[in-house]
């Protein structure tokens, strides 16, 4: 099976994308992840990425789209499958991602759009944390993570906030991106492939919702 996740900053596709996993074999694929990584590891991608991310602004398509390409390449996503989380977000790479399926004989089989209201993702953004140990996502009131104190999640040895999520960045992140996501809303659903589910609601809430899209 292959899944596009997508929505907008905060709507959850991290977070249900951990539960995705755990009942269906796909291959997590979150371009975001993708390049915060090459950005700790200093690599020349992350080099060029972090200008672009550090401000919420989307990194140029030939770059996103061919980090995608080559992925989708890898035996792993051939063998299971992939769920592709914040990919595509221009109708350029939605076409592009279209002629690499082509050329591997392999098809989108589900596009599921969490929606979540504005001002909740503003409130989503802003209390997320990050582990320093293990790169895990969390919120300090919504889905906090298991402390002996709550001060432990303001302690940056413990956690941090992901450079984007500060309040000034946040409204723009979700101003450029409500843009941008309609036309690729649009170009899925005229092919039938789009469910839009709702993303308000506690996380095993929507992921009820999640599950049965997925299984329509
Ligand atoms: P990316 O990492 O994809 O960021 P994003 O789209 O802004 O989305 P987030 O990861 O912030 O949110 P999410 O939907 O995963 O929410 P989460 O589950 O964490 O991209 C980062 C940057 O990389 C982009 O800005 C761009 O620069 C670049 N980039 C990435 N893809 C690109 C592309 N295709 N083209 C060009 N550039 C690209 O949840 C958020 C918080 O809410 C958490 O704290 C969580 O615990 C909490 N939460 C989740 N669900 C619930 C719930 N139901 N109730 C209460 N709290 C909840
Ligand atoms: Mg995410």
């Amino acid at each position: 099976m292959n899944i596009l996740l997508m929505g907008l900053p905060g709507a959850g596709k991290g977070t249900q994308s951990e539960r995705i996993t755990q009942d269906y074999p796909v291959i997590h694929i979150a371009t975001g992840d993708i390049f915060r990584q090459a950005i700790r590891e200093e690599t020349p991608l992350g080099l060029e990425a972090k200008s672009y991310t550090d401000h919420g602004n989307l990194v140029p398509d030939e770059i996103t789209n061919s980090l995608v390409k080559e992925r989708l390449n890898q035996a792993d996503v051939k063998e299971n499958g992939f769920m592709l989380d914040g990919y595509p977000r221009t109708i350029q790479q939605a076409k592009a991602l279209d002629q690499n399926l082509q050329e591997l004989g392999s098809q989108i089989d589900a596009v599921i759009y969490i929606d979540v209201d504005p001002e909740t993702l503003k409130e989503r953004l802003s209390g997320r944390i990050i582990s320093v140990a293990t790169g895990e996502s969390y919120h300090k009131i919504y889905n906090p993570p298991k402390v002996e104190d709550a001060s432990e999640m303001d302690d940056p040895a413990k956690f941090y906030q992901r450079e984007d999520d500060k309040p000034e960045k946040v409204a723009h992140r979700i101003q450029l991106q409500m843009e941008s996501i309609q036309p690729i809303l649009d170009y899925y659903e005229e092919r039938g492939l789009l469910t839009r589910v709702s993303g308000e609601g506690s996380i095993d809430d929507v992921y009820d919702n999640v599950k049965k899209a997925l299984t329509k």
